[in-house]
């Protein structure tokens, strides 16, 4: 949600900005600006839309400098336009800022008092005017920024730059993402690691309310109390080419095709196969550590959240263990029942999403032992965690999840075979079962990967529909939940994910001949009764697009469309049954003329509540 970037260096700040706003431009991208400090002097263009208006308006108006800060916007507060773009000046001060203050509109209202006026309907241009009503009042630039740090509420993650003060970039966070990259004799300060892996992979994350000064050839970080504190310079070890189209048309395909490869490297230097046990390096909780655990909360929002349902499955089938799965969103606000006898996994891809984070901040006060599955090394998640697994899926670029989401899975199954061993409920023959059946996965997802134009054609077919409705049972219905959700965010079709049992229950009403319905069918105890609900539909003269665990020739006369999967075990086959969902979704985005990379109103990691 938002993406801020900053620059100082020996090299010309305009066009690194705007390569790595580029990077960051699924973070949000209602509008864009970048300021830079040219000949002394502070320039800014902001433009509405997408960055390629920024671009243009560059290429007419250019602007040297060698330091500069820039943003993409996702709008809270103020809508998308010129106005309220980011970087915010006032004075001699220009800010760009990613989260909300709380308190902006008695801040606001304050330096209007004292005779400050606003040109924005933002939250972040109270930040400029405070940084420069402490200048006035005769602090140097740092300690105005710090002053006025301290006067907010809310979260911020922010760039400042003066123009009294030219060698210097300030940046500073409080519960959003903000990352320093070391490069050589220059740094980037970044919301994320995409937008700067081509210049440098040294990266320090800032904690929050730390604050980094940084001049051309030096980096000093703060705390609240104004102490220097020393900071460990991590190393990244993603490759700037994995944040590349590469030949793709949409990062989102590019994305789902990594698929088998993302899923090899999550399960890789984790499976001791001969003992069918696993091998974490980063887990952090010892058989011992686990022992008190009576219950497991499962937290996370949007796909990762459809991951989480999926995993109770998982855990509570082989492990037999109590789990319950809660939207982020909604676990703090009606006071769990947790402690230490609790262990909350949190899901979140970015390791940055507000309400996810809030709700480990929840758990840990009431005493829980925690694990984050997250995809970015360093995030704030990750490192507000007692433990971490890594989903190795490599940057994710497209706002709709694919290859983040089946790696979660393939993370929570290799927790669940952990939990397995250590609670004694899945025996050694049975893990090692498990694993061989993991380890053939990844040549399944090419299997169906190879399926693309047939889905391609169904999806052709199909784009002009207003509704779908999607229908699974037990650990398939979560997957029925996320064909809905990948459908609605790519191709903006109103479709709704239901489990098939429900449908008599409600959305039957809805089946006519302009319906399409698309039934996962898998051959367990639920077949007979989906059976029956494709009967139901047919009777109704819905359309039924069925994706089927095994081959079914008899089924293929009396759906419209199918789609056959190789067979795997129960717990798997949700990662098979999501590649079909992801390219239908992608397809019918790519037909209407969506913008499958950047969907409407939408931001990959919501880092605002
Ligand atoms: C946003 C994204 C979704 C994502 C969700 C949770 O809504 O658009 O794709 O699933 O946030 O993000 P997280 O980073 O916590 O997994």
């Amino acid at each position: 949600m938002c993406g801020i970037l900053g620059y100082i260096g020996g090299r010309e700040a305009t066009p690194l900005l705007l390569d790595g706003l580029k990077r960051l431009e699924y973070r949000g991208y209602d509008s864009s600006g970048i300021a830079v400090i040219s000949e002394g002097k502070l320039i800014v263009r902001r433009s509405m839309g997408k960055l390629s208006q920024l671009e243009t308006l560059i290429e007419k108006e250019p602007v040297d400098g060698k330091i500069g800060i820039g943003h993409t916007r996702w709008a809270t507060h103020g809508r998308p336009s010129e106005m309220n773009a980011h970087p915010h000046k006032a004075g001699k001060i220009v800010v760009v800022h990613n989260g909300i203050i709380e308190n902006y509109l008695s801040l606001k209202e304050m330096l209007m008092g004292e005779g400050h006026t606003f040109k924005s309907e933002t939250d972040t241009e109270v930040l400029s005017h405070l940084i420069q009503r402490y200048i006035f009042k005769g602090k140097n630039f740092e300690e105005a920024v710090r002053s006025a740090l301290e006067d907010l509420q809310g979260s911020y993650a922010i760039g400042v730059l003066s123009e009294s003060d030219p060698g210097k970039l300030i940046a500073a966070r409080n519960e959003s993402p903000l990352i320093i990259g070391m490069g050589v004799d220059e740094f980037f300060i970044a919301s994320d690691v995409p937008a700067i892996l081509n210049h440098t992979r040294d990266v320090i994350f800032l904690d929050d309310e730390e604050m980094a000064i940084i001049s051309r050839g030096d980096i000093k970080i703060t705390d609240p109390k104004r102490k220097e504190v020393k900071k460990n310079i991590v190393k990244i070890n993603w490759s700037p080419t994995q944040a590349e189209k590469g030949g793709y048309r949409h990062f989102m395909l590019k994305e789902i095709f990594e698929q088998p490869q993302a899923i090899i490297d999550t399960f890789r230097g984790r499976i001791l196969k001969e003992k069918g046990e696993i091998y974490w390096e980063e887990i952090n909780l010892s058989p011992r550590k686990l022992e008190p655990i009576k219950k497991i909360a499962i937290i996370a929002c949007g796909t990762s959240w459809h991951a989480a349902l999926i995993g109770k499955f998982m855990i509570e089938e082989f492990c037999r263990i109590p789990v319950e799965v809660d939207l982020g969103s909604e676990y703090r606000y009606r006071d769990p029942i947790v402690n230490h006898q609790t262990l909350l996994i949190l899901i979140s891809q970015s390791g940055e999403t507000a309400d996810t984070l809030a709700s480990l901040r929840e758990g840990k006060k009431k005493g829980a032992s925690t694990i984050a599955i997250s995809n970015v090394v360093g995030s704030s998640m990750v490192r507000g965690s007692d433990g971490v697994i890594y989903t190795h899926a490599g940057p994710e670029i497209g706002v709709a999840s694919t290859k983040a989401f089946t790696t979660q899975l393939v993370a929570l199954y290799l927790l669940t075979l952990h939990l397995g061993k250590v609670f004694n409920t899945i025996s050694a023959e049975k893990r090692r079962m498990m694993i061989q059946e993991l380890i053939r996965l990844p040549h399944q997802v090419e299997e169906i990967l190879r399926e693309e134009s047939k889905i391609e054609e169904i999806a052709r077919n199909y784009m002009k529909c207003n509704d779908f409705l999607y229908l699974g049972r037990g650990i398939n219905y979560p997957i029925a939940l996320e064909g809905a959700l990948k459908l609605k965010e790519i191709s903006y079709i109103h479709a709704e994910g239901y489990p098939a049992g429900e449908m008599k229950h409600g959305p039957i009403a809805l089946v006519d001949e302009e319906m399409p319905v698309v039934v996962l069918i898998t051959r367990d105890k639920t077949y007979r009764k989906v059976l029956g609900n494709v009967e139901e539909i047919k009777a109704r003269k819905g359309k039924i697009l069925a994706i089927l665990d095994h081959r079914d020739e008899g089924m293929m006369e009396k759906v419209d469309a199918s789609v056959f999967l190789p067979g795997t075990n129960a717990a798997l086959t949700p990662i098979l049954f999501t590649i079909p969902l992801q390219l239908l979704a992608y397809y019918i985005g790519v037909f209407k003329g969506t913008d499958v990379d950047q969907p409407r109103n939408l931001a990959k990691s919501v880092t605002v509540e």
